[in-house]
């Protein structure tokens, strides 16, 4: 890839999208160097693809029920994104744990945003994790994808006061927020070769 060539994304889903959105936008509006070539959703009913759809971006639905094994799911999942060209994958509330086959085949080209302070409450339920745990500082961290759950290298992070009286729904936004805008800088550190990928 040229110094001037845009970054070609895929955008990996399975609800509502507003990250994809805060990607879209960032593309659409330069502030990062970079086109989404294609969003892909395990779920055919996710408002992600209503979204690619207003913005005429191509998206395409895999479910795992209409594989036999994740095995060959997975083979269908990698072999969609290395169609679409794209040069680096998105995790964008993607619900599924990529196999080890799917990480290895874009090594170092996968990204994920999760709604925590990583190394802290990895996996499911962060933002309840967070306050089980009395934390009073939370926040958000874009890092790139290896074998293990949300354990790869930190690209980007991006911290918030937990109050008093934070529900998992107030938390939750307030972490939003800032994902929204973490996202697209970690794109573009990518894009503009701050950040190199990660070969690990
Ligand atoms: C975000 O909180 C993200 O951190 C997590 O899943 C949620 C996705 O939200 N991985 P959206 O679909 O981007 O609105």
């Amino acid at each position: 890839m040229f110094a001037t060539d845009k970054l070609k994304i895929a955008v990996l889903v399975s609800g509502r999208g507003s990250n994809l959105q805060s990607i879209v936008d960032a593309c659409r509006s330069g502030e990062i160097n970079a086109d989404t070539v294609l969003v892909l959703s395990d779920n055919s009913k996710a408002k992600a693809l209503e979204r690619a759809r207003n913005q005429s971006i191509k998206s395409k639905v895999l479910q795992r029920k209409n594989y036999d094994d994740v095995a060959t799911y997975d083979v269908a999942l990698s072999d969609a994104v290395e169609e679409s060209g794209a040069d680096l994958v998105c995790l964008a509330g993607f619900m599924r744990i990529l196999s080890k086959k799917f990480i290895h085949r874009f090594d170092g080209n996968i990204i994920n945003v999760h709604p925590s302070l990583l190394p802290s409450f990895p996996g499911l339920a962060a933002q309840r994790q967070a306050l089980d745990h009395g934390v009073k500082v939370s926040g958000c961290t874009v890092h790139f994808v290896d074998e293990g759950v949300d354990t790869g290298p930190i690209i980007i992070q991006s911290c918030v006061p937990v109050m008093p009286r934070d529900t998992v729904e107030s938390l939750s936004a307030r972490i939003l927020e800032q994902e929204h805008i973490i996202y697209p800088k970690a794109i573009q550190m990518i894009a503009s070769g701050e950040v190199k990928r990660w070969l690990g």
